[in-house]
Formats: C-alpha cells, structure tokens, sequence
C-alpha cells in the first residue's frame, strides 16, 4: 500500500466510489473534487492509497483548526483529523483500511506538535467504530456535524502504538 497525493486525473475514480452503497451509507464522498484538488491547501492532504499501482482507496488528512469551513468548530491547535473510504465494498476487510490508518498516524505524528488525531464516523457507523477502537481510538463525545448524528474518537499521541 502506498499513499499519493490526489490528482485531477483521480476524479473519474472518486466520482465513481462515490455512488458505491457502503461509502454513501457512511455518509462519505460526494465531495466537490474539482475545487478541492485543484486548490491546494497546507492544512488539508488528500491522498490515494494504491496497492500495485491501482488506486484502492481515498484518505483526507486536515488540520482542523485551520480548515477553512471550520467543520470541527473551535477544537485547538495541534491536532489533526481524518476522513476514509476503501472505494469498492469487495476490498474491504482485508486490512487495508489499517494499513492506510497507520500509514497516517505516521505522517500525523511525525509532527512532534500533533497531540491526537480526530475521527468522526456517524453513530450508527458500528463496524467503523469497531474499526477505530482496534487502531487505539478512544470515544469522546457524540456531536452533531451538519444533521448528521456521529460519535467522536480520539487517538492520543500516547495510545499510539508506534510499531504498528
Ligand atoms: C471503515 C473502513 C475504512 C475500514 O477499512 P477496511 O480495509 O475495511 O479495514 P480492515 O480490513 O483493515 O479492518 C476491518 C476488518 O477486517 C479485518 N481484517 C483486518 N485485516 C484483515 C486481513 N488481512 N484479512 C481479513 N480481514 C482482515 C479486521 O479484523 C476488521 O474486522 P473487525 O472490524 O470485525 O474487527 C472501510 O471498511 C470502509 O471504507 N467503510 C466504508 C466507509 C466508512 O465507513 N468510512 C469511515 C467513515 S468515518
């Protein structure tokens, strides 16, 4: 598994996992790609992951304090957030979503600054949050973003485990 930047030449592939069930039932996807990848930004990475070459699926990094539509609300420096789907149901479940995840902690925590990453799966999205706890992810808090009701986990620089 390998995570590259998004490109403009993504977005075919993006549009299409967008239609896929198990992404929309997350209430992932469906973003204006054009806008974003073609407007870079220092607090936001958006990233492919590959695996022999072929885009598998999608992963959104951002500093939430500097994220311009203040998704997060008021929630501090020194953190980071992230979004991610694998784009075809049938490649889910065979650890590639770890992968991606640990890959990220990596990058997040790499910055010595970065206190905990912050995730934000809906509240009836139990196998993510399933998924997250396994990672080290924490529950904080529900909270409502837009109409959606989701579960807010953490993963503290401390419950890091930094050989995974
Ligand atoms: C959530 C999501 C990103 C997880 O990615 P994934 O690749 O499916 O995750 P993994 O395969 O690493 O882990 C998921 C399950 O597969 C199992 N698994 C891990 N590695 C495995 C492997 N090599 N072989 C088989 N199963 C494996 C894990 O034990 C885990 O099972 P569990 O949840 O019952 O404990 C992915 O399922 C997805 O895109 N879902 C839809 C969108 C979504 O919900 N995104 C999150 C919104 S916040």
């Amino acid at each position: 598994m390998r995570l590259r930047d998004a490109t403009m030449a993504d977005i075919p592939t993006l549009r299409h996992w967008d239609t896929q069930p198990h992404v929309v039932a997350s209430g992932a996807g469906g973003w204006g790609w054009e806008e974003m990848i073609s407007t870079p930004a220092p607090w936001r990475a958006l990233l492919i992951a590959e695996v022999d070459g072929e885009p598998r699926g999608f992963m959104q990094i951002i500093d939430p304090a500097l994220e311009e539509a203040h998704y997060w609300g008021d929630c501090g420096p020194n953190l980071r957030a992230i979004d991610i789907w694998i784009g075809e149901r049938a490649e889910t479940g065979r650890g590639l979503g770890t992968k991606m995840m640990r890959a990220a902690f990596r990058r997040c925590f790499a910055d010595l600054a970065v206190r905990s990453i912050l995730i934000d799966p809906q509240a009836t999205n139990t196998e993510a949050h399933r998924f997250y706890r396994r990672l080290g992810f924490e529950f904080v808090r529900q909270q409502t973003f837009g109409t959606d009701p989701c579960f807010v986990f953490e993963l503290t620089r401390a419950n890091w485990r930094q050989g995974d």
